[in-house]
């Protein structure tokens, strides 16, 4: 089935979840990549809001997770919302890193390409598709409680696991149909 009978568009403001539901419960499968190469990894945390007078999704990511690689590299990616229904399958692409393994391959969802040519899933009840505007690394003086100094400062323990905030423009919002 092509992409515009699985989905129609809205915009941002038409979506129906709040937004702590989909960063906290739902969680996004996150994913970048154009070609036929592409990756994706499971989020949680974030959230949307407006930023430079713009509708944007924030996410925070561990440095050495390949899906970042690849959105700093195509400065475009899609973060898909399933229902319960298949969860399972989802949480799957959070098991395990794309970088030397095939999970793309083994994962039961049905990638999709939007009109814009990026890849979400044809599984997905939401797709929210993001054009990266901000990259930025916070310090630890950055934080102005003891609770998150020492859950950043554990975080940066070992090399490569610091965290990164990615600001991403929302440039589309599409519904499951019916
Ligand atoms: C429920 C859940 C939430 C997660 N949230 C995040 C997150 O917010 N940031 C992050 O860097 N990793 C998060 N992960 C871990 C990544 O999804 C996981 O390490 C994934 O294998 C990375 O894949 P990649 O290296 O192919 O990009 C989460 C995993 C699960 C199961």
């Amino acid at each position: 089935m092509s992409f515009d009978s699985l989905f129609r568009q809205i915009s941002p403001e038409e979506i129906p979840d709040d937004a702590f539901t989909l960063a906290g419960k739902v969680f996004p499968v996150i994913t970048a990549g154009r070609t036929e190469h592409y990756n994706a990894m499971v989020g949680s945390g974030g959230g949307f809001g407006v930023l430079f007078r713009k509708p944007v999704a924030w996410c925070i990511m561990r440095a050495d997770r390949y899906t970042l690689e690849l959105i700093e590299r195509e400065r475009i990616y899609t973060m898909s919302y399933f229902s319960d229904e298949y969860r399972e399958r989802a949480m799957f692409l959070g098991s395990k890193s794309g970088r030397g393994s095939d999970k793309m391959t083994q994962v039961e969802l049905t990638a999709a390409r939007t009109p814009d040519g990026n890849i979400a899933f044809a599984e997905a009840r939401l797709i929210v598709e993001c054009s990266l505007l901000q990259v930025t690394v916070p310090s630890v003086d950055d934080f102005c409680t003891q609770q998150a100094r020492d859950y950043i400062n554990e975080a940066c323990k070992e090399k490569g696991h610091y965290r990164k905030y990615l600001f991403g423009e929302i440039v589309r919002v599409w519904m499951k149909n019916g």
